[in-house]
């Protein structure tokens, strides 16, 4: 029996987290890269923080005091206009390039995304690239106050599509979200948009790694966490052929 859904991670995967770059920088010339990366760095650890302390708040909150957090290191001084400008591009994130054509071609699977994402982000998101035509749901963890990696975030695949985490095919770029959905049991394929030879050698080329690339090695590459995906793929674009091609 082929794979019933395909379910992906939102940020990160079919949307490039590092669209908000271009807003970053006009409001900060010179600040763009460093700002981009401690917001991401930062809007991940607290998801972790606050679900081990159990202090739930949704992402629009986490997302926005990871910014309050990332400008006051910097020593930068925003206005409440401009930090919502800021955090605007996140109702709007460029798709990546092959997203749209990778949905078109496996319209014959329930296709779905299960994000940290609040209910009202992902809304925004999936209007604004209009990717809400193309899904059959839109899961957002804050049905179940945890985020990703939590057993209890992954469980939702289940309840909305009712379908076994067996029968689904999960897709993330994020490795510890990649370890998350194999350690609670899904099938799952990596996208591996950075190969670790050209991690290496941007890390070698200079002394000075630039924010970005330290982004990417924190976040790109496999975790030592003991999980490995089912499938690796360097783009989107890769997808439909393993969904047509391979079975759970
Ligand atoms: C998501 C982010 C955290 O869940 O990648 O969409």
């Amino acid at each position: 029996m082929p794979f019933k859904a395909i379910v992906f991670d939102a940020y990160g995967t079919l949307y490039d987290i590092q669209s908000v770059a271009a807003v970053t920088e006009q409001a900060f010339p010179g600040h763009g890269d460093i700002i981009t990366q401690i917001w991401r760095i930062k809007q991940l650890e607290y998801t972790w923080l606050r679900s081990l302390m159990q202090r739930y708040e949704d992402f629009s909150v986490v997302t926005r005091e990871s910014l309050l957090y990332a400008l006051r290191v910097l020593g930068l001084q925003a206005d409440a206009i401009t930090r919502d400008r800021i955090i605007a591009k996140y109702l709007d994130l460029d798709p990546y390039p092959d997203a749209r054509a990778a949905l078109a071609a496996m319209k014959d699977r329930r296709l779905a995304i299960l994000s940290n994402g609040s209910p009202a982000m992902l809304d925004g998101l999936v209007k604004a690239s209009g990717f809400d035509a193309m899904l059959d749901a839109v899961i957002s963890v804050d049905a179940h106050n945890i985020f990703k990696p939590s057993p209890e975030a992954y469980t939702l695949i289940a309840e909305t599509l009712g379908l076994a985490p067996a029968e689904v095919l999960f897709l993330s770029s994020n490795p510890w979200d990649v370890c998350g959905a194999k350690a609670f049991g899904l099938n799952v394929a990596w996208i591996e948009r950075v190969t670790p030879e050209a991690m290496a050698a941007a890390c070698i080329k200079t002394d000075l790694v630039s924010p970005l690339t330290m982004f990417k090695a924190l976040r790109t590459q496999m975790d030592e966490l003991g999980f490995a995906p089912d499938y690796r793929i360097a783009a989107l674009s890769e997808l439909p052929e393993i969904v047509n091609t391979h079975e759970p």
